[in-house]
């Protein structure tokens, strides 16, 4: 897909509203260059947002691998946040007491080593997947806990540990057999324990001192998910992982599902909360993100209409494009809710996936 709209038509294109591939491309374009007006470049990351730091990134190196003009965009962007934010932020190698921060900062140095193939950042997600691994396995059979030493098992922490396994199989010839054993063993127990409800959605996680499932359902641990089941098939061409994983993201994106509005509009988090911190203003990110990364093995006409009316919700309810500048509301259904990095991050996952979906 190529780029040949000059900064006018770019700026006047923003401001429309028609759907398709250009326009989600042009929106995704806005929403980006808004979201790098709030990059710390001191710090390396977006204000004092650690983990979410890790999806923005890897939703510039969506936007990129989709947008073949926009690779080498960030390049510099990439290797700042490399050398400084660890060292701004007191962590060394992207590591800290919580193993899901730290599965999606190895998410994202694979996603921005798929792009720039370079290796310190393949070597960056090998570092952080060691040091998940030493976290295996806790009392109830397999698995890794959420935080260090806490006996809490979150479902979220498991997805992207497998997701991770499972990526460094397919990056790493020479460890294939080791990273794949480790991938298909976390998916094994993870669908073992009983974390998927009734109605096919993945609950929060599993009691460490019980062993039994427990807590709500959230839209990031029906995302993370697809993205492991998707580095899974590539990695063995088992379609199994496939199966389960599209009755997970059929489940979300079945019209009368409990995370949609009557309009199909995602909704999860800061939607369904009168107040809200940063956590819940990221879930339906990965979401999305996920999904896109599925997409790539099964073209499903039902996600691809999804993705294209959160995209177009988005830009016709969400936005605030004072000044030709795209600030990026985390209500996706509206009304426009002030935004900040991490709403513009969200929505630059969903322009991303519907641009992929219909290019
Ligand atoms: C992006 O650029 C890098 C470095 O020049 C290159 O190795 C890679 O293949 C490119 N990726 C895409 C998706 O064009
Ligand atoms: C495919 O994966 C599933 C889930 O791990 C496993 O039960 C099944 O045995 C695998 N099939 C093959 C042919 O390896
Ligand atoms: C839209 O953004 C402009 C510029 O940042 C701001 O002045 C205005 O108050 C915003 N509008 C709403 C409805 O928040």
């Amino acid at each position: 897909m190529t780029r040949l709209l000059s900064v006018a038509a770019v700026l006047s294109l923003a401001l429309r509203a028609s759907a398709g591939a250009d326009s989600y491309q042009v929106n995704a374009i806005c929403t980006c260059d808004q979201l790098m007006r709030w990059y710390d470049w001191n710090n390396g990351i977006w204000g004092s947002s650690w983990w979410e730091s890790a999806m923005m990134m890897s939703a510039l190196a969506d936007l990129s691998a989709t947008d073949s003009s926009y690779n080498g965009t960030y390049f510099n962007v990439y290797a700042n946040t490399f050398t400084n934010a660890p060292k701004t932020q007191g962590h060394t190698n992207f590591l800290n007491n919580f193993y899901d921060d730290e599965g999606w900062w190895g998410i994202a140095w694979l996603n921005i080593y798929d792009l720039t193939q370079n290796p310190n950042y393949l070597n960056m997600a090998k570092t952080i997947f060691n040091d998940m691994h030493g976290g295996w396995t806790t009392p109830c059979g397999g698995g890794i806990y959420w935080e260090k030493g806490q006996p809490y098992i979150a479902s979220i922490a498991n997805e992207l540990y497998i997701q991770l396994a499972a990526g460094l199989a397919n990056r790493v010839p020479s460890q294939k057999s080791t990273y794949l054993g480790y991938a298909t063993a976390g998916w094994d127990w993870f669908f073992s324990i009983d974390v998927v409800n009734a109605d096919n959605f993945i609950v929060d996680g599993v009691d460490g001192n019980t062993c039994k499932s427990t807590g709500s359902t959230y839209t990031y641990n029906q995302g993370v998910i697809l993205g492991a089941a998707a580095e899974l098939y590539e990695a063995t061409g088992n379609g199994t992982y496939l199966d389960l994983a599209s009755k997970i993201a059929d489940a979300v994106t079945t019209k009368g599902s409990q995370f949609l509005n009557p309009n199909g509009i995602l909704m999860d988090g800061c939607d369904k909360t009168a107040s809200c911190s940063g956590n819940g203003e990221e879930f339906k990110g990965p979401f999305v993100r996920n999904l896109r990364k599925l997409y790539r093995w099964v073209v499903s006409p039902t996600w691809r209409d999804f993705l294209e009316t959160n995209a177009q919700s988005i830009w016709n309810n969400a936005l605030n494009d004072t000044n030709s500048q795209c600030f990026v509301g985390d209500y996706w259904a509206g009304p426009y809710k002030t935004a900040d990095a991490i709403s513009n991050g969200i929505a630059l996952d969903a322009l991303n996936a519907a641009l992929y979906a219909t290019s």
